[in-house]
């Protein structure tokens, strides 16, 4: 069946079957490899995106019951050359090891500051504890997150 997809505000038009995963058409029809493929079961968080602003597990999401949805994977997070305030802290606090939980990471972290600006620790670890970090870099994950809050909230940026 025909389905189009809007991802990282582009309009693309695919050819699927009903069974295929976001997880799937992002990473091998699209080529949008920065989602991770981890678990396949709903546990790790690697295959986070975003629809509509909340975080999604795209491994358990039938492509074709998103059409007509925001989608935004963790390419569409930076404006062209300039990383999202979430990118620069994730790499100024160090929170970067292996990376592949990265992706993920930050695109929960987005879904959380956006619904909530101000988040204390204990509201971070919440938010992300669906996103599995195989290196234990948690404390400077959440360091990140917290720094770009402030930052987010001093520049007023979404
Ligand atoms: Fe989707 Fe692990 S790959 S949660």
């Amino acid at each position: 069946m025909f389905v189009k997809l809007k991802i990282n505000k582009t309009v693309y038009t695919l050819d699927l079957m009903g069974h295929e995963t976001l997880l799937e058409v992002l990473r091998d029809n699209l080529g949008l490899t920065g989602t991770k493929h981890g678990c396949d079961e709903a546990e790790c968080g690697a295959c986070t995106v975003l629809v509509n602003g909340k975080s999604v597990l795209s491994c358990v999401s039938l492509a074709c019951d998103l059409e007509g949805e925001e989608i935004t994977t963790i390419e569409g997070l930076a404006q062209g050359d300039k990383l999202h305030p979430l990118q620069e802290a994730f790499l100024e606090k160090g929170a970067v090891q292996c990376g592949f939980c990265i992706p993920g990471m930050v695109l929960s972290s987005k879904a959380l500051l956006d619904k909530n600006p101000s988040p204390s620790k204990e509201e971070i670890k919440i938010g992300l504890d669906g996103n599995i970090c195989r290196c234990a870099g948690y404390q400077k994950i959440f360091e990140a997150v917290e720094s770009a809050a402030s930052e987010l909230k001093k520049n007023n940026v979404k």
